[in-house]
């Protein structure tokens, strides 16, 4: 007999639930890509507020092949994202949806999820070469879906929650910020939070950072449209190496966990903030135990700490590996080894745990 002859009996309907579970989990991957074309393509948008449409008249106004707006939107039907009448045959996007799929300022803004996540199942294949060898792959060497997803993913966040909730929650930063202070924003990618600051604090000067050039080129870019670039300055340096001393405030959004030395770091910036500074560390939101994280929120993130957050440690120094669901505890071992003396969990959300560390 072989090992599988002598396993246990399989049950079918359990094997037969499965199999159906799986047709969703494919079905939603492949959505992911439909999403991104949806919202490339304006189809979302021109559906929003439009009222039922048919896939000819929704093709028209997007200027696209009707034939393929069609399958589309049959396939958005089938996952519930539009819903269609069958009498009329025409589709409408409720405007919940509507919200979600188009509006850019609302906190529940879904395109750049999904353009991250299909950036990251682009790149897979690279992911999966490394896994063999525990090579690492740098946020660098990504597809610009992961750059430009990343920042639309988080930015509505920020938004909603940067200046109203997170900063006043740290003692004594908001007053320090109205008068004028000094802020380092370390590893910034295309410096959405960098200039979310900077437009809240006129009195404060902001220096944002990150290894990786090409988002210090968007960040840069990004503050001159904003109107901002006068007192925000973004440089291409390392966590490690930033440059300045006598910083109010250093903040860290979404990046400690990808750095292959977050300690190195850490030090790093218990030696360029001033005696009464303070430390901003903003990670995904994870509880410390596998067990606590294995919900929605927790699965995507482990997926994407698998294929973005994980290699791009790996890649670096050190290749500490915290991954996106590090949690609390880890971090604040991060906190102490670099040298500060206080550390507490200030504000959270579905997405995000905020911290404050102290020197
Ligand atoms: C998930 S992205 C977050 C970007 C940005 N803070 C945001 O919230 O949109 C992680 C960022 O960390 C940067 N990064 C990774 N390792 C770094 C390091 N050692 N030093 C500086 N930046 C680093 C990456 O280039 C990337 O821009």
């Amino acid at each position: 007999m072989t090992a599988i002859d002598q396993a246990v009996a399989i049950d079918a309907d359990k094997l037969q639930e499965f199999v159906f579970k799986a047709v969703g989990e494919v079905g939603a991957t492949l959505n992911t890509a439909l999403v991104v074309m949806g919202d490339k393509l304006g189809l979302y948008r021109a559906l929003a507020g439009a009222g039922p449409l048919s896939p000819a008249e929704l093709a028209e106004r997007t200027g696209t092949a009707e034939r393929y707006v069609r399958e589309w939107l049959n396939a958005q039907a089938a996952g519930d994202f539009v819903s269609y009448d069958p009498d009329s045959g025409r589709y409408t996007l409720a405007p919940e949806q509507a919200v979600a799929l188009t509006d850019a300022s609302s906190m529940a803004y879904l395109p750049g999820f999904f353009q991250i996540a299909l950036g990251s199942v682009l790149d897979s294949p690279k992911i999966a070469d490394a896994a063999r060898t525990g090579a690492g792959y740098g946020w660098h060497e990504h597809v610009h879906d992961v750059h430009e997803g990343c920042e639309r993913f988080f930015r509505p966040g920020y938004n909603a929650n940067l200046t109203s909730a997170w900063l006043p929650a740290l003692d004594g930063v908001v007053a320090k910020l109205e008068t004028g202070a000094i802020v380092a924003d370390v590893g910034c990618g295309h410096g959405a939070s960098t200039i979310l600051m900077a437009q809240a604090y006129p009195n404060s000067t902001f220096v944002g950072s990150d290894y990786h050039d090409a988002s210090i080129e968007t960040a840069r870019h990004n503050a001159k449209e904003a109107g901002v670039a006068g007192r925000v300055t973004f440089d291409i340096t390392p966590a490690s190496g930033y440059s300045g001393t006598g910083y109010d405030l250093v903040t860290m959004f979404d990046c400690l966990h990808d750095m292959g030395d977050p300690v190195g770091a850490a030090r790093h910036v218990r030696s360029t903030l001033k005696p009464d500074g303070t430390w901003m560390i903003v990670e995904p939101q994870a509880g410390d135990r596998v067990e606590e994280n294995l919900n929605p929120v927790g699965r995507a993130y482990y997926a994407f700490s698998t294929l973005l957050c994980t290699p791009a440690s790996l890649s670096q120094e050190v290749g500490l590996a915290l991954g996106a669901q590090a949690g609390e505890a880890r971090i604040a071992d991060v906190v102490e080894a670099g040298g500060f003396t206080r550390f507490r969990r200030v504000a959270e959300t579905p997405f995000n745990a905020v911290f404050e560390a102290r020197p």
